[in-house]
């Protein structure tokens, strides 16, 4: 069911979307895709600070491991959120997605290595958004019938077919976190069946920063350095979101 303020006035089922609305806003379910969302996108966050090493096609060696991506991911994470991403107290199923993702990143890093080790060669297409996407696949190979994690972006935005928004990504993209009067930076949240399975979904907005635009910005069309055409996206607007997805 759509709970929108909108929603409540004009179809006065105003009980039936609090009932909905109470399910969807399972404060441990929230918390938990916050966790997942915030400890994968520091790791997006430390690859990024890594892009120019990365690129570099003078250094060989170049140290990046999975183990150090991940204990980077860590404290990025431990400082934005005051705590770190396991902590004591969580329920054991919790534990266990978020050693998952910070396994799934480890590896990921590990198995680049020669890649990201390549000497000669500068853009190795490499990317934040791809080690994101690597790390939800194999999060979900791990974990896919509890839950999953998807990093994706209204659908003429969209790069990489394997982030393509589902038909509920695409109307929550479209009429809630897209609208001007949406909160910045706050999730959207619905308990709603998928695959047929009653779960918990999540999508939390991401927005285009400075850094972003070399790629995504303006001209509109124009090759980037990753041969993608520009999105002619402006600082501030909507790029792309996270979508979470815990199996109930
Ligand atoms: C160096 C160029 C570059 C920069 C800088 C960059 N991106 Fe991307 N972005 C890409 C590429 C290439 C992909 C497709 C990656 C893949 O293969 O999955 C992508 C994918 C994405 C996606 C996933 C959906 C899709 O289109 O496949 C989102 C969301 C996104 N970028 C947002 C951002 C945001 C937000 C920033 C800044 C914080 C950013 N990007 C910075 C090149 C870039």
């Amino acid at each position: 069911m759509r709970c929108t303020r909108k929603g409540l006035l004009v179809l006065g089922v105003v009980a039936a979307c609090a009932a909905a609305a109470a399910s969807a806003d399972n404060g441990s379910e929230r918390a938990i895709g916050e966790r997942l969302a915030g400890i994968i996108g520091a790791g997006r966050s430390v690859v990024s600070s890594h892009q120019g090493l990365i690129n570099d096609p003078d250094i060989g060696e170049k140290n990046l491991t999975g183990e150090r991506v991940v204990a980077e991911a860590v404290e990025l994470y431990e400082k934005r959120r005051g705590e770190p991403p396991v902590t004591e107290g969580m329920k054991e199923g919790e534990r266990r997605l978020v050693e998952a993702a910070l396994a799934a990143m480890r590896e990921i890093v590990d198995e680049n290595e020669a890649l990201i080790d390549m000497k000669g060669l500068g853009f190795k297409g490499f990317l934040p958004a791809t080690y994101t996407r690597l790390v939800n696949e194999r999060f979900a190979e791990k974990v896919g019938s509890e839950a999953r994690v998807k990093f994706t972006a209204p659908p003429e935005l969209v790069r990489n077919r394997k982030a393509r928004p589902d038909a509920w990504e695409q109307r929550v993209l479209a009429s809630e976190l897209g609208t001007p009067g949406w909160p910045m930076g706050e999730p959207y949240t619905e308990a709603i069946e998928v695959e047929g399975r009653p779960a918990f979904r999540m999508l939390i907005p991401e927005y285009y920063s400075a850094s972003c635009l070399s790629c995504h910005g303006e001209p509109k069309g124009q090759t980037d350095v990753t041969g993608y055409p520009k999105e002619g996206g402006r600082e501030g607007d909507l790029g792309g979101a996270t979508s979470i997805t815990l199996f109930r």
